[in-house]
């Protein structure tokens, strides 16, 4: 299983916090955000790992992390040279997955909890994570049939949740999504959308999901960023 973390995108609504700097780079409470997408992988023992990040700064990744031997993984590094889109800069570590899975993470994706044991249950198809919150249409939404454990759909950012699952952002999937990806389009905000991604292996039949136990937030507004620094450290949750 190889690991990729995407730390592309433009960091827009954080801004001014990210003009001279990459959103993945900002401190979560003691830590640079991206070290908290590091630990989750390094805690599954996945070892070799991918970083993609935009051209702003991308000198600072290889600054702070290097080959990754400190923290006794291997890192390779990826350009998105526009933010189009978290399945396009996924697309770029397709030579870097060479037909194996690949567990993907959002940089800006904080998980308390090892996510280990799901990650080492995978055989095939796509796996998603899944967080009960207050505030889902913030978020990819899925609706699911808990009895059969389905995965029925999901939604990006709806007007009107179907449930309170937010999508966090790890994914589990096979060497085809690099197939899928290569079919899509771009949403209405001109992006190709991981929501797309999934749904398609949601129409396949072969998306599983998990609900993650522990406290989750991404920090990629200033009051998720805010809430993600108190999560670390364990002030506060966002969980119902
Ligand atoms: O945090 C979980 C949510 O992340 C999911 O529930 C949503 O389904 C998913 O679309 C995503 O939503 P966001 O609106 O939070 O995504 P955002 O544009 O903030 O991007 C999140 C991370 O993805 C960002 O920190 C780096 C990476 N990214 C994003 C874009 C747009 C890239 O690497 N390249 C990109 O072009």
């Amino acid at each position: 299983m190889k690991g990729i973390i995407l730390a592309g995108g433009t960091g827009s609504r954080l801004y001014p916090l990210t003009k001279v700097t990459n959103k993945h780079l900002l401190p979560v409470y003691d830590k640079p955000m991206i070290y908290y997408p590091l630990q989750t992988f390094i805690d599954a023992g996945i070892d070799d790992i991918m970083i993609v990040s935009g051209k702003g700064h991308a000198g600072h990744f290889l600054e702070l992390l290097g080959s990754g031997a400190e923290f006794g993984v291997r890192l390779t590094y990826e350009i998105q040279d526009e933010a189009g889109g978290i399945a396009q800069a996924l697309a770029l570590a397709g030579d870097f997955a060479d037909d194996d899975n690949v567990t993907v993470i959002l940089g800006d994706n904080i998980f308390q909890d090892s996510v280990k044991d799901a990650m080492q249950l995978f055989e095939t198809g796509a796996h998603i994570f899944l967080k009960k919150v207050l505030d889902a249409g913030r978020f990819g939404v899925a609706e699911v049939d808990e009895g059969s454990r389905q995965v029925l759909s999901i939604e990006e950012k709806p007007d009107v949740p179907k449930s309170d699952y937010a999508v966090t952002g790890l994914y589990v999937y096979d060497s085809s999504v690099f197939e899928i990806i290569q079919t899509l389009k771009p949403s209405g905000r001109g992006e190709l959308e991981i929501t797309d991604v999934n749904n398609e292996y949601i129409r396949q039949g072969s998306m599983k999901y998990s609900v993650v136990d522990g406290h989750w937030s991404d920090a990629g507004t200033f009051d998720s960023l805010l809430r993600a620094g108190l999560m670390v450290q364990n002030k506060v949750n966002n969980t119902m």
